[in-house]
């Protein structure tokens, strides 16, 4: 089974505007620990390029878009986050790269666990190793 997941949020709000809820446990399928958003990003730049050992992950771009680059060590897929109800959620071990950022892009990103720069991958030969262990 894949361990990444595209997600739709329910767009609310009338033709006056619209609105998206995040909630823990329903929409996004952990309890939430840490919100950060990445901006600004030169769109020659690559981020991510890690996989971590204990945290689950929401990314929406919900301004702009990106794309993001998912291995979960079986499959490997580029998709669009392109739009402000259009996320993807990724379990423990996925390496991710994200990338062609557009100038106004702004990647918000909801964690299941609080920062701690030890469960870090960068090694991409190692993650394979972990991952298919
Ligand atoms: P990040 O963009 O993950 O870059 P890098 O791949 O270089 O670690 O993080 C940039 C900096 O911000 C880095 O010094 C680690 C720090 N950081 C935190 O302190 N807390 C966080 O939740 C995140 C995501 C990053």
């Amino acid at each position: 089974m894949k361990k990444y997941k595209i997600l739709k949020f329910n767009e609310m709000g009338d033709r006056d505007g619209k609105l998206v809820v995040l909630e823990a446990l329903k929409n996004i399928p952990f309890e939430i620990k840490r919100i950060f958003y990445i901006y600004g990003t030169k769109s020659d730049v690559i981020r991510g390029e890690h996989a971590n050992k204990n945290s689950e992950f929401v990314l929406i771009n919900v301004v702009g878009k990106c794309k993001i680059m998912v291995d979960d060590g079986l499959t490997r897929e580029i998709i669009d986050l392109d739009k402000p109800n259009k996320g993807i959620y990724l379990n423990k071990m996925v390496w991710k790269d994200m990338y062609d950022f557009s100038k106004d892009s702004v990647l918000l990103v909801i964690s299941s666990m609080n920062y701690d720069s030890e469960e870090y991958i960068r090694d991409y030969e190692l993650f394979k190793k972990l991952v298919n262990s």
